[in-house]
């Protein structure tokens, strides 16, 4: 792969005054990476430039047909002062595991990582430090052909932005309202539910949407077929702690493989607690609330991090869960996954990478 080119501005944008209020993707910093493909030539000319607006046809394919797939991951700058990823060559594994399932060529893994990077280096002053901020990474691809004749692209472009952010949902490490989702479906076997694409998005919106108006922070998926098992929520892989035993959805094909979620499972097992993933009935986890053990739920995803879950509203029901409170197992995933991401505690799986 050729060398990435870089192109500073000359123009830095003043960047956010309040680390304490940063939120989240309301700031974008001063760089973005970018890499054509073409077809006969591969991907090349990988580039940092300056961050601006990317000019399309409006006949490119993705606006059309949404053939675009993306990541999600963040740089955090540790207590030592050195700045690491957590895990990357886990989301670059992802993205063409999407790749694949949006007929988009391949990247180089590695070189991929590598060029994360080098933006995350020319950036380098725009990583916040203050607690419970981060630097969020968001790679995507998206077919950009002047052509709407329904078929794979054979123009793409892979672009990387950048934004310093906070915690995703403004509850913070504070319990939020989960509405079981009865009417819409996200996906099913088959679709592209395991993959991160944009469409799988769009489809969450008009869901979240009513959830929010009904005053919930997100909602909680069933499957698309039966209506009975519990999947994800909205921007998380979810968690349920029954009778002493941690219990998530099995990856059956709808379901997104998250790299939060795997490295709790791991973090779990190393403390010799029982993890199973299987399928879990909407039905057990209702009657497991009624005979009290359903003690703890929780999501976790990479711009959420652990996020506890207080209540689940179902039907005309509503659980309250561990006392609308914060776990002590969420609490303590929470701290040792974020211990080893800003670096106070010893990265023991060899999860982080310095930039
Ligand atoms: C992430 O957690 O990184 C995600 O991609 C979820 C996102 C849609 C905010």
């Amino acid at each position: 792969m050729e060398a990435i080119r870089i192109e500073k501005t000359k123009q830095p944008k003043a960047k956010p005054s309040d680390q304490g209020s940063l939120g989240f993707g309301r700031y974008y910093t001063d760089h973005m990476f970018l890499m054509d493909y073409d077809a006969g030539r591969g991907w090349h000319s990988p580039r940092i430039v300056p961050y601006a607006p990317i000019a399309l046809d409006p006949a490119a394919m993705c606006l059309h047909y949404g053939q675009e797939v993306f990541e999600g991951m963040k740089a955090y700058c540790g207590a030592d002062g050195k700045v690491r990823l957590f895990r990357p060559e886990q989301n670059m594994a992802r993205l063409n595991l999407s790749n694949d399932r949006l007929c988009i060529p391949p990247v180089d893994e590695a070189f991929a990582v590598e060029a994360v990077k080098a933006l995350v280096r020319t950036d380098a002053d725009w990583i916040p430090a203050a607690e419970g901020t981060s630097l969020y990474i968001r790679p995507f691809i998206f077919a950009v052909d002047p052509h709407i004749g329904v078929h794979p692209a054979a123009h793409l472009l892979f672009c990387i932005i950048l934004s310093p952010v906070g915690a995703y949902y403004p509850e913070g490490l504070n319990p939020v309202k989960i509405f079981v989702e009865q009417a819409y479906v996200r996906s099913v076997r088959g679709g592209m539910g395991y993959v991160k694409t944009g469409g799988n998005y769009a489809a969450s919106l008009k869901a979240q949407e009513e959830a929010h108006k009904a005053g919930y922070t997100q909602v909680l998926w069933l499957d698309g077929i039966e209506r009975r098992y519990v999947e994800e929520v909205g921007t998380m892989n979810v968690f349920f702690v029954l009778g002493g035993e941690v219990v998530t959805p099995a990856l059956q094909g709808s379901i997104l493989g998250g790299i939060t979620r795997k490295s709790c499972i791991e973090l779990l097992q190393s403390w010799g607690v029982k993890v199973t993933e299987r399928p879990l009935a909407l039905a057990e986890l209702l009657e497991a609330a009624k005979t009290g053990q359903l003690e703890e739920a929780f999501g976790s995803g990479t711009a959420a991090v652990i996020s506890p879950i207080g209540e689940l509203r179902c039907g005309e029901e509503t659980l309250l869960i561990n006392g609308g409170k914060i776990g002590a197992l969420s609490q303590r995933l929470y701290d040792a996954l974020t211990g080893i991401q800003w670096g106070r505690a010893q990265d023991t799986f060899g999860w982080m990478q310095e930039v």
